[in-house]
């Protein structure tokens, strides 16, 4: 297993697959990839990628917080699921969050992905909306406790 950070456009075979399948490669490119704070990680697994998760400087006003940091993009190839390798990534991402001295992380999650958040530690708030073509979603985010 390698975890290593990679471009916006090395993350398009897995978030076509797994959360984009069936739609227009157009569709995996996210508005903010290239931002000079955006992140993108990917896990391999003999040189194959399997999972992989973005992470953008972006600010949501359901919270006060000022340094907020967006995951987006989180997904691993379903023939690897239920491995842990998503807790990795997220994991990886906190970290990477934490060194540029983050106070929130939200998300917008897929509904059948909550259960998955919160047992990393992340909350919901307010009601389910609906991404068009995407699904229902819940706004999640966990405090980064400064030490
Ligand atoms: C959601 C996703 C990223 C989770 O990654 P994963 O590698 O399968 O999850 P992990 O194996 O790391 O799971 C960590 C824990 O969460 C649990 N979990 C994972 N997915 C879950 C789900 N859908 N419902 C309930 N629990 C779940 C696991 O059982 C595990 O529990 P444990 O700590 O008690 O063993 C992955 O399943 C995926 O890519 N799903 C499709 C795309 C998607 O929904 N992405 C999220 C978009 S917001």
């Amino acid at each position: 297993m390698e975890l290593k950070k990679i471009n916006s456009i090395d993350t398009y075979p897995v978030r076509h697959e797994v959360l984009r399948k069936g739609k227009p490669i157009e569709t995996c490119q996210f508005k903010g990839d290239d931002d000079e704070n955006t992140i993108h990680f990917g896990l391999y697994q003999n040189e194959r990628l399997i999972g992989i998760i973005s992470i953008f400087k972006e600010k949501n006003d359901l919270f006060s917080e000022t340094n907020q940091f967006q995951i987006r993009g989180m997904a691993v190839l379903e023939e690897f699921q239920g491995k842990r390798f998503g807790a990795e990534l997220v994991k990886e991402a906190e970290n990477h969050c934490v060194n540029l001295n983050t106070d929130l992380i939200w998300f917008n999650a897929r509904e059948n992905a909550v259960p998955f958040y919160k047992k990393l530690g992340y909350t919901t708030i307010g009601d389910s909306f609906l991404i068009p073509e995407v699904g229902i979603h819940f706004a999640m985010y966990k405090k980064i406790q400064k030490s």
